[in-house]
């Protein structure tokens, strides 16, 4: 498509609204209307706001659906990877390694447990860390890995647990953005030690605006999380008192109660989103300077966006000012996706606790130099957009994204 850029005053390939996203239906709402009119009435009110029969069923079905022995139910995504470290019982000081790209929320509850972030990079095609990119930053201080399957793809997880293995490290997924993604036929969260899930209401599925959930096959595990996450009460002990630092994390009774049916529309969801990434990267296919991120084999993706790569070599133009032009023809585009975790204020200054900067400061510290470790990363973060993306796309969408793109990069390739 040619013509003057929207951006310039032409006129925009999509004058229709971003096509809406409705996740909640007469289901949810009978289920929230259950827990609500069993608390207003006799003899079997429940406390709404406590942990009851939709709690324990929710997680058995979570569970279930995801292919683990267990699951404990929390307030948030961020909770669920906090639990899961809790549960670890790691020494103060010891070193966690994660992914740079990533939410803030993967990364701050290893410093709440008083460990260290350490940033392995990612490979520059997928936006995920690897088994190589790990074992460059290993030290005889890891104690464990948090592998995140970034924008629904699953990382190359068989030799990041045979890395894993080797060492003696526990391995925590973060599936927030991959609910029911697979990696060799198996649901991300069932491969790691242990998985986390946001349940926030803009994931693959929600418990009503905020939940987690954190999955395992490790008993001993599970009820750790359960007790870190409910003030460490002695779940599954014969103590009389609390055994375990922890806080109030628990999912209430309501959270539950919308997120029983979401678990229900998750294959619909997985199917729709699966289709819709197949005709964009079909649609998109012509394009000369825009391409989707790599998906490796032997995955089935749920994609909760799309990283798309720009060829600044081909345009004219900077990823800015040519993501302001695709937005400006309609299309719902970030330039980018999150800043390297470790270019965060609060990670350069070492900003935790008072002026301490523990535990960087601890005993035995060592000397941990952040920026500038994740070269790819960096390269990543400067060639990749982020392409809003949901279920609720219908093909004008992905023929309007198409359009969009090919028009802005009609006027702005290099000749
Ligand atoms: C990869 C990742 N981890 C953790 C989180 C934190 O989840 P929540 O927002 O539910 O606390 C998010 C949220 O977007 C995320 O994308």
């Amino acid at each position: 498509m040619s013509g003057r850029l929207a951006i310039d005053g032409g006129k925009p390939v999509r004058k229709k609204p971003f096509p809406p996203r409705i996740m909640l239906d007469g289901r949810e709402k009978t289920a929230a209307l259950r827990v609500i009119e069993k608390s207003m009435t006799g003899p079997d009110a429940i406390d709404m706001f406590g942990q009851g029969p939709e709690v324990e069923a929710y997680r058995a079905e979570f569970a279930q659906r995801i292919g683990t022995r267990f699951a404990a139910a929390v307030s948030s995504g961020t909770a669920a990877v906090h639990t899961a470290l809790a549960a670890l019982r790691l020494e103060p000081g010891a070193e966690v390694i994660t992914s740079p790209i990533t939410d803030p929320g993967t990364v701050t509850p290893i410093v709440m447990i008083n460990c260290i972030p350490i940033f392995a990079d990612v490979d520059y095609a997928t936006l995920n860390v690897t088994a190589d990119t790990i074992a460059a930053k290993v030290t005889k201080h890891t104690k464990a890995i948090i592998p995140v399957h970034l924008a629904g793809q699953p990382c190359d997880m068989a030799p990041i647990m045979k890395l894993a293995r080797k060492h003696k490290l526990t391995v925590i997924e973060d599936c927030a953005q991959a609910h029911g993604s697979t990696y060799h036929g198996k649901c991300v969260g069932t491969i790691g030690d242990l998985g986390t899930f946001s349940l926030m209401g803009s994931k693959h599925m929600t418990s009503g605006g905020q939940g987690g959930m954190v999955t395992t096959n490790n008993q001993a595990l599970f009820w750790n999380a359960k007790r870190f996450a409910d003030r460490g009460k002695p779940f599954n002990s014969r103590s009389k008192s609390n055994i375990m630092l922890g806080l109030n994390y628990r999912m209430s009774e309501l959270e539950a109660a919308i997120g029983r049916p979401q678990l229900k529309k998750l294959p619909g969801r997985i199917r729709k989103r699966r289709t819709l990434l197949k005709k964009l990267q079909k649609a998109l296919s012509p394009l000369q300077a825009h391409r989707p991120w790599t998906i490796i084999d032997e995955t089935e993706t749920n994609p909760w966006f799309i990283p798309l790569h720009y060829d600044r070599s081909r345009m004219t133009v900077s990823k800015a000012k040519c993501a302001a032009a695709i937005g400006a023809e309609g299309i719902r585009i970030a330039a980018h996706y999150v800043t390297p975790m470790y270019r965060h204020t609060w990670l350069r200054q070492r900003a935790s606790y008072g002026k301490s900067q523990y535990p960087w400061n601890g005993a035995g510290k060592r000397k941990i130099a952040y920026e500038g470790s994740c070269p790819e990363a960096e390269r990543a973060y400067a060639d990749y957009m982020t392409l809003y993306f949901h279920e609720g796309f219908e093909d004008d969408y992905i023929q309007d994204i198409a359009a969009a793109l090919a028009k802005v990069e009609g006027a702005y390739l290099k000749r």
